[in-house]
């Protein structure tokens, strides 16, 4: 059996490394339209950071394992299509800043059907808004190119950072199919891939529509939850609760579970913003605007708690920071990911540039230019450091955007010596020892926590 992944990014090049090394009798390769990321797939400096990935791209590849840009070639020999494109929220005309562009789906569709000429399982991988595969169809009809396609949705759960954990060991693998004879076949080959590694209870197969739906509303609700312990936390800083312990407490009611109750900066990422943008336009469409606009009061606390930190940073230090070096840890949209799409460490910086701060960033995967292509700056406006002392060298504040361990284990003796005093810390993630930073001398303001100091 042969694969084709349209789509090298942080799903389809993870997603495909691991189905090539749990099934070694498909053939896989991943095609995409940018040469650059397809030589990255095909070296040791994979486009995508994830703990664990290169080892296992390294087993696979040359094996049966591919990277490719003839993509042609390989949508005409595959037997099963991934598309695993894009859909980011699209900019312009209807829908603008809320609905998906599926321009990149769409296209995908168009050239399958162009070149393909036998019988295909086509499968959506890509996040996409409800009755999507229903306009997939269409094009393949109205062009006359048969029905010789099945489309199938199989959202992808994984979380970046653990991609390859979730991949292996998934909570769910979710499929989707038409209720048809040839929707139910088409259901259970792909059924049979997963069963190589997945166990048979955990593969969900759904019509089409719960499918779509379901990838939209798990991220919905993920999010839902971060937005709330953060809506306590701004609460608890103000009457002197402490959003570590409250989220504790609520987390041992097992029928509320303890995961994805970590106050923070805000959430970040390529996914959630983009899917509640897309569940609210949906609602908005079909008419259910009170379910809009609960949905859509989840990315108003997002922001929220990204302004009320900078906020927080610009009153603490004598209501201005102009002129003064602030050394930025983290930049990441979360740890072990060199990914920075939707991170909340844009939205801050960008506020503290605006107060025209000095900033000093710090990010151990993430590149200079990446960082002035997110700020929407140009050289030399940031400092960009090769380490965490180097960046708090001179720097009135330390804030922490992004949880990555090392920033633990740092000595922040030394880095309070080379600060200007008073120093402060803002902690955006609660990943340090307060009550030790403050006994070195720090004034520390910590989400959730508020503000700690000697006086
Ligand atoms: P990405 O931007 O990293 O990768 C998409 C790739 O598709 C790009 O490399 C692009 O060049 C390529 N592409 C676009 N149009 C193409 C075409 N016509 N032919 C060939 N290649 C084409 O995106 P991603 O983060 O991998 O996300 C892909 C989809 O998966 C999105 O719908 C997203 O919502 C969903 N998703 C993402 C995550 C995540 O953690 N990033 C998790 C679950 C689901
Ligand atoms: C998310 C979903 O978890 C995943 O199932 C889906 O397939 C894609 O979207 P991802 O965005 O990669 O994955 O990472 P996730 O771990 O969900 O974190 C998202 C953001 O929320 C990060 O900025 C993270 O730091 C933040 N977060 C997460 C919190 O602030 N608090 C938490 O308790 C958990």
């Amino acid at each position: 059996m042969k694969i084709c992944c349209i789509g090298a990014g942080y799903v389809g090049g993870p997603t495909m490394s691991i189905m090539a090394n749990k099934c070694k009798d498909i053939q896989i390769t991943v095609v995409d339209l940018d040469e650059k990321k397809i030589a990255a797939w095909n070296s040791n400096e994979l486009p995508v950071f994830e703990p664990e990935l290169l080892e296992k791209v390294q087993k696979a590849r040359g094996r049966n394992l591919f990277f490719s840009t003839d993509i042609d070639k390989e949508l005409m020999e595959a037997d099963i299509i991934f598309i695993s494109v894009n859909t980011p929220t699209k900019t312009y005309g209807v829908g603008a800043g809320k609905a998906s562009d599926l321009t990149y789906v769409e296209n995908c569709a168009r050239r399958i059907g162009e070149v393909a000429r036998k019988a295909k399982i086509i499968v959506e991988k890509s996040t996409i808004p409800v009755r999507t595969a229903e306009s997939i169809r269409k094009i393949f009809l109205a062009n006359g190119y048969g029905d010789r396609f099945q489309v199938l949705s199989n959202p992808e759960f994984l979380a970046e950072g653990t991609a390859v954990k979730d991949l292996e060991e998934p909570d769910r693998v979710l499929i989707g199919g038409e209720e048809s004879e040839e929707g139910r076949k088409a259901v259970e080959v792909l059924a049979g891939i997963y069963e190589q590694w997945v166990p048979g209870g955990k593969i969900l197969k759904t019509n089409l529509w719960s499918a779509e739906l379901s990838k939209l509303a798990a991220n919905a609700f993920l999010a839902q939850r971060i937005s709330s312990i953060n809506a306590i936390s701004a609460l608890c800083e103000v009457t002197g609760a402490d959003v570590g312990e409250v989220a504790r407490v609520i987390g041992m009611d097992s029928r509320i579970g303890s995961k994805f109750l970590n106050a923070s900066v805000g959430f970040g990422g390529s996914c959630f913003q983009k899917d509640i943008l897309n569940l609210v336009y949906l609602c908005e469409y079909y008419g259910v605007y009170e379910v809009a606009k609960y949905w859509e009061q989840v990315l108003l606390m997002n922001e929220y708690q990204r302004e009320r930190f900078s906020g927080k940073i610009v009153s603490s230090l004598f209501d201005t920071i102009t002129g003064k070096r602030i050394a930025v840890y983290g930049f990441a949209f979360k740890k072990d990911t060199n990914d920075t799409r939707g991170s909340s460490a844009i939205s801050v910086c960008k506020h503290l540039l605006e107060e025209k701060a000095h900033l000093a960033i710090y990010d151990p995967k993430v590149s200079l230019q990446q960082i002035n292509k997110d700020l929407e700056i140009e050289e030399e406006k940031i400092i960009y450091c090769k380490n965490a002392y180097e960046a708090a060298d001179g720097a009135h504040a330390v804030i922490i955007l992004t949880e990555w361990d090392e920033f633990k284990g740092l000595d922040f003796k030394k880095i309070y010596k080379s600060m200007l005093k008073p120093a402060f810390i803002f902690d955006g993630r609660r990943i340090l020892n307060h009550e030790n930073l403050v006994k070195i001398g720090f004034e520390v303001y910590s989400i959730g926590r508020g503000k700690k100091s000697r006086y």
